[in-house]
């Protein structure tokens, strides 16, 4: 029997379009003889779709226009069983609200990135619904969003990152010439400034003296209640490496990322931008801009690939992640972020150590339902009788999902 793959994207992000091209790529590529995809498309609005007409560019071009080309979704969990429906109200005349075709789903391929889809909500939602996802869960994946956050844990773990201050929204409004002072006296100019969550360099301003950093701070804090100022890593290399797995994660190939912006904004990343798939037509095709795999030698492209899987595991992530990383003159190695569900999944990294597309999508679904069953295993309700037991003879309880 074939899977139903529900392939969720889009949402109210920042990375909307770009989500839209990681789904519709992945839909294209899911292996035919295995799985039945569904598109689950999540309006700006915040509204769920369906429909064959969300497996290609050519729906999104007016995106105005969607609601016509799509059916409107509610999910509903079937509790006990292992699908789950999507439930597609009839439109039309004489239609009643029960009208519903139910539509099983045996997994969730998630294709968003940023806000609303990659930090934890909607893996939060899935939770609920009881249907397995291909991404880190809930705390992972905000962790994955909050560049604070990422620090400090990194820090603890012994995994380099470059010195950085951080400090609310609310105290930047309310003693700016303190921040300013605090930026100023732990690090050294250029720095950047970002808002805590978010991506693709929205709200990102590098800052070369204190009337720049004055700027750039009063910019971030539009974006987010958490502001951070790294030092800059001057004459560096970016470089990034995908992680894949469940408890035991391996490393793809590393890559470089080539920029002749000063760093890499919005356009830099989706004007230029990955080389996509053979046939497919729906992304930036400049592949000058990166290298894989990137040319650093044995010994560096071992300690990124060590360090990835490190970072991937002190945050506790699933399926495939990319973590990206800046590399200054003297070879010293930062992890800079994680992104838990990185822009086209990464699958080429991992074509360069020869697993193809499709297959990096199977693997994806299968430690999807292999993390939900070993969830599944835990014990979450008791009644009475079950903890008297616990008491006196060992492990005991009902376990539900
Ligand atoms: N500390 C830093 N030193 C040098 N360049 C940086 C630093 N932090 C960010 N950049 C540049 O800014 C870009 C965007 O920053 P990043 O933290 O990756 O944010 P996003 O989540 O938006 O991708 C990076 O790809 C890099 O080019
Ligand atoms: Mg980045």
């Amino acid at each position: 029997m074939k899977k139903r793959v529900a392939v969720v994207f889009g949402s109210r992000s920042v990375e909307h379009e770009v989500s839209i091209i990681t789904a519709v790529q992945a839909m294209n590529s899911l292996d035919e003889e295995l799985f039945e995809v569904i598109p689950l498309y999540v309006s700006k609005e915040g509204a769920w779709f369906t429909g064959e007409a969300l497996k290609t560019m050519d729906a999104f071009r007016d995106l105005a226009g969607l609601p016509g080309k799509a059916q409107r979704v509610q999910l509903q969990p079937f509790a006990g069983k292992s699908t789950f429906v999507v439930q597609v109200p009839h439109r039309g005349f004489m239609s009643h609200a029960t009208d519903v075709e139910p539509l099983a789903v045996d997994v969730a391929l998630f294709c968003n990135h940023g806000t609303n889809g990659e930090d934890g909500t909607m893996q939060g939602m899935f939770e609920l619904l009881g249907i397995p996802y291909t991404s880190a869960g809930v705390t992972g994946s905000a962790l994955g969003m909050d560049k604070v956050f990422q620090k400090q844990l990194f820090a603890a773990a012994g995994i380099p990152v470059v010195p950085y201050v951080s400090f609310s929204r609310r105290a930047w409004r309310s003693s700016p010439d303190d921040c300013l002072r605090d930026a100023e006296q732990h690090l050294q100019f250029p720095m950047f400034v970002k808002p805590a969550n978010l991506g693709s360099s929205v709200g990102i301003t590098r800052a070369t003296d204190h009337d720049t950093l004055r700027y750039a701070l009063e910019v971030a804090s539009h974006f987010d209640r958490k502001l951070l100022v790294e030092q800059a890593v001057v004459d560096h290399r970016e470089v990034n490496c995908a992680v894949l797995g469940n408890d035991d994660p391996m490393p793809s190939a590393c890559e470089e990322v080539f920029s002749s912006h000063a760093f890499l904004d919005y356009d830099a990343k989706y004007k230029v931008g990955y080389k996509t798939t053979a046939g497919s037509d729906s992304g930036p095709q400049k592949a000058e801009a990166r290298k894989v795999p990137a040319d650093l030698g044995d010994d560096l492209t071992h300690r990124v690939q060590e360090l990835a899987c490190r970072a991937f595991t002190t945050l506790d992530c699933r399926g495939v992640v990319r973590v990206d990383f800046l590399i200054d003159g003297s070879g010293a190695v930062y992890v800079n972020e994680i992104n838990t569900i990185p822009g086209a999944l990464s699958f080429y990294l991992w074509e360069a150590v020869g697993m193809q597309y499709r297959d990096l999508l199977t693997n994806l679904i299968n430690l999807a339902c292999e993390a939900f069953e070993d969830r599944r295993s835990n014990i979450v309700s008791y009644d009475v009788s079950d903890i008297l037991r616990l008491g006196s003879k060992g492990k005991s309880g009902t376990r539900k999902v």
